[in-house]
């Protein structure tokens, strides 16, 4: 897919009680209530926010990126809230591939809502941006995620040692990764891919 495909803001993907949506001012108390929590952001790699204006910086820092044309950050919208978001970072379209992120408010987690909203973002990465890979680098102690991603197909690489420096020392990452030769009619949905909308 061409970047210049879509103008302004991210495509909706629809399916369902899902919609992967672009982020917009009137999601900052939500985007301070998912990552202004030290539990959701405790493996990831980004501070957690404290403050209204921390959580302005973070989606300016979304929006930034989109125009980058290197991260693409969708909030998941599920029955109507905003219970999370889901990211393709890094985008590297000379060699088609990007890095998955993703993250639920607390209270949205262990119901299994992740899964539906990943093949979502994977089915649009693989058929419509025409990726070749998409890369994961999780901390060995997140067990929910890894779980996740081997639920969808993602294939663990190896490990690299000492690769993020956190408050408790350095941390190992796992790497895993998905082909899209590998993404199989089994995890794809029926999904509707519609403008988005900015604002
Ligand atoms: C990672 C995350 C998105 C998972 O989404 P979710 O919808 O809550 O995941 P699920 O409910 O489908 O759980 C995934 C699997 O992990 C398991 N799991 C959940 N918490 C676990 C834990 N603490 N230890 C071991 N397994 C765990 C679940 O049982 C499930 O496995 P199962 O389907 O075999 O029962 C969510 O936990 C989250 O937002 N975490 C904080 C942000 C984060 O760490 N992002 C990833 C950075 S790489």
């Amino acid at each position: 897919m061409n970047p210049d495909d879509f103008v302004g803001s991210l495509p909706t993907l629809a399916s369902g009680d899902y919609r992967l949506r672009w982020l917009s001012e009137r999601d900052l108390p939500a985007l301070r209530t998912i990552f202004g929590d030290p539990e959701v952001v405790r493996f990831m790699a980004i501070a957690c926010l404290h403050t209204e204006d921390d959580a302005g910086a973070f989606l300016l820092s979304i929006q930034q990126g989109f125009l980058t044309g290197k991260l693409y950050q969708w909030g998941v919208e599920y029955q109507g809230l905003l219970i999370g978001t889901c990211t393709l970072a890094q985008i590297d379209r000379d060699n088609r591939r990007a890095e998955i992120g993703f993250a639920l408010a607390r209270r949205f987690q262990g119901r299994g809502l992740m899964l539906q909203a990943l093949r979502l973002l994977l089915d649009f990465a693989f058929l419509q941006m025409q990726l070749h890979r998409i890369e994961a680098d999780v901390d060995p102690r997140n067990q929910a995620s890894l779980k996740l991603l081997e639920k969808l197909g993602f294939l663990r690489e190896g490990v690299l040692r000492d690769r993020w420096l956190e408050p408790d020392g350095f941390q190992d990452s796992v790497m895993l990764a998905l082909l899209q030769r590998d993404w199989h009619p089994g995890n794809r949905v029926q999904s509707k891919v519609l403008p988005g909308a900015v604002g």
